[in-house]
């Protein structure tokens, strides 16, 4: 089936918005990163390729997402950019003659400077006269999160640097791979969640809610950007070795190389000791040292023309696949993963990779014994890419999908034309324990406390068969088990007991329905208010609200009926669960069940404050106007395909001013044509 490139662009646009807020703001990516890159270039080269759909703001053109809510917002003195990206050294080339042309320079005589891209997450610190006044996050460039407080701890940031005025510092914050291991392996003994990698391990850190766990976690900063004081300075450089000067730890490896040819060397210097440097990179980013060239040339809104990031490709390793296994998810899909000889790839050791389904083993035909390619990309998840013939070695015979889940015994199936396997028993308890965790999920029910193992532990003694036996612990039958004392049961107790209050949306990502994501969770719960009404719903009724189609609909129809399902539900209710959506404005009704497009800047609101500003008004905010958009709010420099399609649907257009108004009402006064 070939989709219209207008569907796969808003299809894109959604799925980039989501791997955003993954990534920027819960600091968790579910996919690797070269995935994301490929889903950004697609998203731009279809819009270069259709102009009609491009749109001022589109996800291809921002940066990061917008910030969480635990810490206050910080509108950045200048936009906080990002970089764009070249993949090789040819994309690399190419960029350096785009540059000594618009410079008309030649490239023989430009400088550059060349220096390690330090997988970590950006941090901008003011200064006013010397002290330390205030540090944030990127956020989405615009407005970040002020984490002065958790920054203040962090030894390589100087509490006083000698200099006047208003001085802005920026760089990454990150642990180095020494640290990154230490904190794991101490994450490991306190049976709490190991992080996927140093740049995870350095964003769960910063943005701790207690300064006093922050500045546990041994979290370093490297500078690379003196904004404010650039008057005194020619060349980037010289900035740098202020910043050093001052006491800023700045890289060692940094170079100014003139011409491109140097400069593409260190930069595939970089790649060849990308292992050597004692914290993680994923590339090397390339940067004009003359400042005044770098005025020259500017920014677009993403990225400045001056700078360049060359990626890494994703890191390949070699090793011994041992033996093949099947592994249950919460859904009870089987999914096949390698047990490997464990191999170092991008900076940690990798013994299992996935094999995503049985027509990927069939395709790559690997067998225990052989020898194969494994890859982390992004460093998210590791997986098995080829297998490398090796001759006069005797193979093991074909892989075979077992027939019998490995947990429960009971029958795994493969329906016609589906690539997924299934254990169809809805008791095993792999599936369960995956189900328990999950509910328990920073973006479910959000019980931090209940970590994969105490999961295991609490199922393995029998304290629980489903999730609604959570709200039965009591802390005495936990304070005797292992690993427990009174403290962390009446803790673990504590944090089940306020998950009750939890919205209704949260508890619709935690029942783990397929297809029903955060997205169509928040739309849904926002439309029906209460988990009665939504679960007493027609099919009609459910594919009515906005990002809600036919499959999510009949998912969640058919599993709000199944029986275990309503005996469930009985009783989380009957255990005080909220099972409501609350609304956070007295009148917060006034757009329920409508769907609401934003397009264009609004005063007052950063775009994602606009959506939640809709969203507690109890209406939803989708990316796309389609026949079921109640109104298009359009704000400064609209999206010109947004207004034509509300123009040809005959859709409201609503002006930007009258936002609180709609926001308190739900109507306005006048349209725009
Ligand atoms: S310069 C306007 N230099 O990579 C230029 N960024 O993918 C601002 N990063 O947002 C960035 N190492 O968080 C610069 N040596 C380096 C870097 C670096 C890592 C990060 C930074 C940036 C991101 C872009």
């Amino acid at each position: 089936m070939s989709v219209s490139p207008a569907a796969r662009v808003a299809e894109l646009r959604e799925l980039i918005a989501e791997h955003n807020r993954a990534y920027y703001v819960r600091d968790a990516p579910v996919i690797p990163d070269a995935d994301y890159d490929a889903m950004v270039r697609e998203l731009r080269s279809l819009e270069a390729a259709h102009p009609e759909l491009a749109e001022v703001g589109s996800v291809s053109e921002t940066v990061g997402a917008a910030p969480s809510t635990t810490f206050s917002p910080v509108v950045h003195a200048e936009r906080m950019l990002s970089l764009d990206n070249v993949f090789d050294v040819e994309e690399l080339r190419a960029w350096a003659g785009r540059v000594a042309r618009g410079l008309e320079r030649d490239e023989a005589e430009i400088d550059f400077a060349v220096e390690p891209k330090i997988d970590g997450l950006a941090l901008a610190i003011t200064y006013l006269d010397g002290d330390f006044l205030q540090a944030a996050t990127r956020g989405d460039g615009t407005v970040g999160e002020d984490v002065s407080l958790n920054v203040a701890t962090i030894g390589s940031v100087p509490a006083r640097i000698g200099a006047r005025g208003r001085v802005e510092v920026r760089g990454e914050v990150y642990l180095s791979l020494k640290d990154f291991e230490a904190l794991n392996e101490a994450q490991r003994a306190r049976r709490e969640r190991e992080f996927a990698n140093p740049r995870n391990a350095a964003a769960g850190s910063l943005r701790q809610k207690d300064p006093a766990v922050s500045a546990s976690r041994p979290l370093s900063f490297l500078a690379y950007q003196l904004l404010g004081d650039e008057r005194s300075f020619l060349t980037y450089h010289e900035t740098i070795d202020q910043l050093g000067e001052w006491g800023f730890t700045v890289a060692a490896e940094r170079a100014v190389l003139r011409g491109t040819e140097a400069m593409l060397e260190r930069s595939s210097w970089f790649e060849g000791h990308r292992h050597d440097l004692g914290y993680q990179i994923d590339g090397a980013v390339v940067k004009l040292d003359d400042l005044a060239q770098r005025r020259a040339l500017g920014a677009t809104s993403r990225a400045p023309r001056w700078a360049v990031a060359r990626k890494f490709a994703p890191e390949e390793r070699s090793t011994h696949l041992l033996s093949i296994e099947v592994s249950i998810g919460r859904t009870g899909r089987a999914t096949p993963y390698a047990v490997l000889e464990p191999v170092l790839v991008a900076g940690s050791t990798v013994s299992l990779a996935t094999l995503h389904n049985e027509d990927q083993v069939a395709l790559k035909d690997v067998r225990p014994g052989d020898l194969v390619i494994v890859r982390k990309a992004g460093d998210v998840i590791p997986e098995v890419v080829a297998r490398i013939p090796e001759e006069g070695v005797e193979r093991a015979a074909p892989w075979v999908f077992p027939r019998e889940c490995p947990d429960c015994a009971g029958e795994l199936v493969r329906r016609a034309g589906e690539s997924d396997t299934y254990c169809v028993n809805p008791r095993c308890p792999a599936q369960l324990m995956q189900q328990v965790i999950h509910f328990a999920s920073r973006g479910a029910l959000d019980i931090e406390v209940l970590g994969e193992q105490r999961v295991a532990q609490l199922l393995h003694e029998g304290l629980i068969g489903d999730v609604a036996d959570l709200y039965t612990l009591e802390p005495e039958q936990l304070a005797p088990l292992e690993g427990f004392g009174e403290v962390s049961a009446r803790a673990l107790v504590g944090a089940i007991e306020n998950s009750k209050s939890q919205p209704l949306s949260r508890l619709l990502v935690g029942l783990g329905i397929r297809h029903v994501g955060p997205v169509a969770a928040r739309a849904l719960a926002g439309t029906f208010q209460t988990y009665d009404a939504l679960a007493s719903a027609e099919r009609e009724r459910l594919e009515a609200v906005e990002g809600v189609g036919p499959v999510i609909a009949e998912s969640l129809y058919v599993f709000v009926r199944e029986p275990e399902v309503l005996e469930r539900m009985r009783r989380l209710s009957e255990a005080g669960l909220a099972l409501a959506e609350p609304v956070t404005r007295s009148a917060g009704t006034a757009l329920a069940g409508r769907a609401v497009v934003v397009t264009g800047a609004l005063t007052g609101y950063s775009r994602e404050q606009a959506e939640a500003a809709v969203l507690g008004a109890g209406g939803t905010s989708p990316s796309a106007v389609s026949a079921k958009t109640y109104c298009v709010v359009v704000g400064e420099a609209p999206g010109a395909s947004k207004l034509a399609r509300a123009r040809e649907l005959g859709v409201p257009l609503v002006p930007g001013e009258e936002f609180e108004n709609l926001l308190q009402s739900g109507t306005w006064r006048s349209t725009l044509t």
